[in-house]
């Protein structure tokens, strides 16, 4: 059987750690060849050697999404290197600190929208051009159930998932006509450095499984299964889309 992203050039921010890592391990043996980025420069080498341990293709960029010089020079390196992107994963985010509103400090409420919404809007803004130029692509941004429902003491983090809802539907409205497919995904919990952070590694099975109808945590494989499918050809007519990712937490 073909693999579902053979010969596509994949970029992919916040690639050193949680669900970046384990897309770009997913996508590399689908067959795609990879341009990561993260602002992490140790973890974001480590997933290169991660990928090319199974036979994959990778390379490497220290990248901060917030910064826009950061994001051409990653684009830059994947179109010296391949000549093109198909497929794009805006993936990089943090979680902010926990705090009401009236709360929430002013300097992080910055920094959490200007790494969760202006990173993802500086990747498509240098994303698109490149996608436009080579006919077509497919970008896939990484919400999150925050993006449709609340989620308390998280101001910061719901206001910029639920931003980039809006932002993926508006882009994909705008550039169907290019060829280009823009969705978002909406994963509840799993496992990765920053839910541990979240709920506490030893805590978060037993917070997590309650608030899920499926009862239990997802591990990252199974969110980036559902990347790699809007990633590639298969869901050739889905754009514009949100996909729910989360054991039915959001049902209904
Ligand atoms: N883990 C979950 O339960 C969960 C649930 C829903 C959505 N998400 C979303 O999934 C995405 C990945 O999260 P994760 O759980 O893998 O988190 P993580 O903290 O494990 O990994 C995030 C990665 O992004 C990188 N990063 C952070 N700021 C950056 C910046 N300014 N520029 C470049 N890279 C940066 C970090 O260095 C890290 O490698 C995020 O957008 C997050 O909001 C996670």
């Amino acid at each position: 059987m073909n693999k579902l992203l053979k010969n596509k050039i994949l970029l992919l921010t916040g690639a050193g750690s949680g669900l970046g890592r384990s897309t770009a391990l997913l996508a590399a043996q689908e067959g795609a060849k990879l341009v990561l980025g993260d602002r992490d420069n140790k973890s974001g080498h480590k997933t290169v050697g991660l990928v090319k341990e199974i036979g994959g293709e990778a390379v490497f960029l220290k990248t901060d999404v917030t910064k826009s010089e950061d994001i051409k020079a990653l684009i830059g390196k994947a179109l010296a290197t391949y000549g093109r992107i198909d497929c794009a994963v805006n993936n990089a985010g943090v979680e902010g600190e926990r705090n009401r509103t009236g709360d929430y400090g002013e300097a992080e409420w910055r920094r959490v929208i200007d790494i969760n919404l202006t990173g993802v809007f500086l990747c498509m803004k240098y994303e698109l051009p490149e996608m436009v130029k080579a006919g077509g692509g497919a970008i896939v941004n990484i919400g999150s159930t925050a993006s449709i429902g609340g989620v308390a003491t998280m101001p910061a983090y719901v206001a910029s998932k639920h931003a980039v809802l809006g932002l993926t539907r508006t882009t994909a409205m705008d550039y169907g006509e290019h060829n280009i497919r823009v969705n978002i995904i909406f994963p509840g919990s799993f496992r990765t450095p920053m839910s541990e952070r979240l709920f506490g590694v030893d805590t978060i099975e037993e917070a997590v499984k309650p608030l899920t109808p499926m009862r239990r945590l997802a591990k990252a494989d199974e969110v980036a299964e559902s990347i790699v499918w809007l990633c590639s050809d298969r869901s050739s007519w889905v754009s514009g889309s949100g996909l729910s990712v989360d054991g039915a937490k959001r049902a209904g």
